[in-house]
């Protein structure tokens, strides 16, 4: 059991939070695809690296333009993964497992196959027309130049009732109206239904961006968002003591403070990608590939420590369901795998905050670098990739952008054991397993006490046995040492020290003096601890003293 007693006031600041994508976890009937019973089966394997809630991305009722980001029914499971009978199991064996599920809510458009779409483009006075944003125009003639996240216009037309309707992202998920009342009325019933199902935390798919202005050009951080926060929280969470987080690639400290205040007027948390991004030049996309700003990554981590001490909490991550492996991002998924994904692991973990786990990152699980185009199953993905060979990419630049940052890194099966498809199915699976699955799975960690797993359950474990974790306060050191990441926090006579070598070469401890004979060793990469003058690559080390 996760040992985390769930009816204490914000019992999720001492929780670790695995993140589950459907699809790519477990199958349990062959058809390729993972399900609710297939999540089921591993209950245990969760429980033994100690998490405490699983996020799982949607299983809702879903046309899968966008793999279940797309809703057609908020009340039902999608029959790919099951149906509400499994969900419900689903909830209480995980509950008795010391588990919470926590599910994705997506409100900020639904698909085009909602019964609310369908009626919404009937006629302009349908009850639902409202639901959904509309502008007048003429076929051809856009209401404005705004994009979709997934390429093309944002606008859509409809030649039976001659207006465009919004979408900022696939043309298949029209934007939900937050200005209607009756609209908002619907989210939160349907919220108090799941949670009087027994869901206890919802993460909010792109919660900033509900509150559009599409006349403005306003997307992200509209107006009335913290309006409508407030509102939906009073409504909906307010009544039991949940996790919330929500997904807000536009905030920065002083929202998230809002967002996250420690009244509990909006949401536990926020999901915030200032340090994601960095690897991004600014006024480019995402595939314009850049190196990380090594700099730069402490000080954006320093000032969201910094800023949100006692005002507000942290989430920290380093991937998700969109973002490609971090061992493969920064780190050396050849020869150093072991070591830089336990140095992630490290470094993360021994921040203030709330730590997500994405599935498989706990083995050090790759990005899948023998994908052709071929192979890609994200909308995002072929989207740009024909986008970009018209505008005159080469494929090979394509390819090396795709290898890189595509979402579908992250999407290839969960690899559980060596035998064919990694144990994900026994049938052909939606999208290939990484060939490197006989290496990296499972089965070879989870009793080996010097694999990435072990280094995982360790660190949950620490989060539970030690204030420092929850309640320290921090401190950057060494903050222009350019291979170096080192802080140490502090609490009621605790201190706990991290220093991690972020690089492959080994290099100068710039902090040696700070560790002696008091301190104990917590957690580290490298079996026998070497001088402390020195650090090897990528070397991570975790001290206490009290
Ligand atoms: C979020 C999800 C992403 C999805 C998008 C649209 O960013 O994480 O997977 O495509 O919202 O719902
Ligand atoms: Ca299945």
């Amino acid at each position: 059991m996760s040992g985390i007693d769930k009816s204490k006031e914000k019992w999720w600041k001492r929780a670790v939070i695995y993140q589950i994508y459907p699809r790519s976890f477990c199958d349990s009937n062959g058809d390729g695809i993972g399900d609710l019973k297939g999540i089921l089966s591993k209950l245990d394997y969760l429980e033994n690296l100690g998490i405490d809630a699983i996020w799982l991305s949607p299983v809702c009722k879903s046309p899968q333009d966008d793999n279940g980001y797309d809703i057609s029914d908020y009340q039902d499971i999608d029959p790919m993964f099951g149906n509400l009978d499994d969900m419900e199991r689903l909830i209480a064996e995980a509950k008795k497992h010391g588990i919470s599920i926590v599910m994705d809510l997506v409100l900020n458009h639904s698909s085009d196959e909602h019964p609310w779409f369908l009626e919404a483009k009937k006629s302009k006075d349908n009850p639902y027309h409202d639901y959904y944003v509309w502008r007048d125009g003429k076929e051809g003639i856009y209401p404005n130049d705004m994009r979709a996240c997934f390429g093309g216009s944002a606008w859509e037309w409809v030649p039976e009732i001659g207006q465009y309707y919004f979408h900022q992202f696939s043309v298949k998920q029209p934007d939900l109206n937050w200005d209607n009342p009756k609209v908002r009325r619907e989210i939160y019933d349907m919220i108090n239904w799941w949670i009087d199902k027994g869901v206890e935390g919802f993460r909010l798919d792109v919660i900033d961006q509900i509150a559009k202005e599409p006349d403005n050009h306003i997307t992200g951080n509209g107006p009335r968002l913290h309006e409508f926060l407030r509102e939906l929280s009073k409504e909906t969470f307010q009544r039991a003591n949940l996790v919330t987080v929500g997904e807000a690639w536009g905030a920065d400290t002083e929202r998230a403070k809002l967002y996250s205040d420690p009244a509990g007027s909006e949401l536990s948390m926020v999901f915030q990608f200032e340090h994601i991004c960095l690897d991004q030049l600014p006024g480019q996309e995402k595939w314009d590939l850049a190196p990380l700003p090594f700099l730069k990554l402490k000080e954006v981590f320093a000032r969201w420590q910094k800023e949100l001490y006692g005002k507000g909490w942290n989430s920290l991550f380093w991937n998700n369901h969109d973002l490609p492996r971090i061992v493969s991002r920064w780190g050396n998924d050849q020869k150093y795998r072991v070591e830089s994904a336990k140095m992630f692991a490290i470094l993360l973990h021994g921040l203030q905050g709330t730590p997500y786990i994405y599935q498989g990152e706990e083995l050090g699980m790759t990005n899948v670098t023998s994908f052709e185009i071929e192979d890609y199953r994200d909308i995002e993905t072929l989207n740009m990739y024909r986008e970009r060979l018209e505008k005159g990419y080469s494929k090979e630049d394509i390819m090396t952008s795709l290898h890189k940052k595509s979402r579908d890194n992250a999407r290839t099966p969960m690899q559980w054991d060596a035998s064919d498809n990694a144990g994900f199915t026994t049938g052909t699976p939606w999208i290939q397993v990484n060939p490197n699955y006989k290496e990296i799975n499972v089965v070879n960690q989870v009793n080996d006490e010097d694999s990435i797993f072990a280094c995982y359950k360790k660190l949950i474990a620490l989060r539970k046995e030690y204030d420092v974790f929850v309640d320290g306060d921090f401190e950057l050191l060494a903050p222009e040492n350019e291979k170096v990441f080192t802080y140490v926090r502090t609490y009621n006579g605790e201190q706990l020290l991290v220093i991690c070598n972020f690089y492959g070469d080994t290099t100068e401890n710039p902090v040696a003096e700070k560790v002696d004979s008091t301190m104990k060793l917590l957690c580290s990469n490298y079996s026998e601890c070497s001088d402390s003058q020195i650090l090897r690559p990528y070397e991570a080390r975790m001290y206490f003293k009290k």
